[in-house]
């Protein structure tokens, strides 16, 4: 099935001149990722493939440009325009609508989310999510290391999903940085539903 309007040797030469060298990598390491995620759980992998490859067409876009499609375009809470490293997640789902012509929601949502998250997410958003965390061309073996194991575990979707807002939240912290409300919202909700103490 076709999920965008170009080729994907279209797509693939638009994201080389449109990405550095190390995202481009990362894009192609969370599409081939979030596919085998997908045959593992029994997804669309071709659709996870196309969502890991555009989750972050605009991130190499001047932050002036992020800023002037979100302030045009889109409506995002305040919460999230308070750091820049956020703006190319809703972005990257405008471009791969406008520019792509992806009509399928599920590949839409899971750019738009992919880098909070949010509750509630479905597989497909989650295997997204969680691929760009660990796809192995360009995250490092030991951040992987702490959350791919979970994978394999029981709920192990959701188990990595914990694992890696702990990461986030541990790290936020020790830089002395600000943590959103869904992600502590999101991350309450993961430890009620797998540590029952
Ligand atoms: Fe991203
Ligand atoms: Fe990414």
């Amino acid at each position: 099935m076709n999920y965008t309007k170009i080729s994907n040797d279209d797509l693939l030469n638009w994201l080389k001149t449109n990405l550095s060298e190390k995202r481009f990598q990362h894009s192609i390491g969370t599409a081939e990722t979030a596919r085998d995620l997908g045959i593992k759980f029994g997804l669309d992998s071709e659709k996870l493939y196309i969502a890991g490859l555009l989750h972050d067409c605009a991130k190499c876009f001047p932050n002036e440009k992020l800023k002037e499609i979100i302030d045009n375009y889109l409506d995002i809470e305040e919460a999230e325009i308070i750091s820049y490293k956020t703006w190319h997640a809703p972005v990257s789902a405008y471009i791969a609508q406008k520019e792509f012509g992806v009509e399928d929601e599920e590949i839409l949502s899971s750019i738009r989310w992919h880098t909070i998250g949010k509750m509630n997410m479905t597989d497909f958003e989650k295997i997204v999510f969680l691929a760009d965390k660990i796809e192995p061309k360009t995250r490092e073996q030991s951040y992987i290391d702490l959350i791919a194991p979970y994978i394999k575990e029981k709920d192990g979707l959701n188990k990595a999903l914990l694992a890696s807002y702990k990461e986030t939240i541990m790290s936020l912290v020790k830089r002395d940085l600000k943590i959103c409300f869904a992600t502590i919202e999101i991350y309450n909700k993961l430890e009620e539903r797998l540590n029952v103490n």
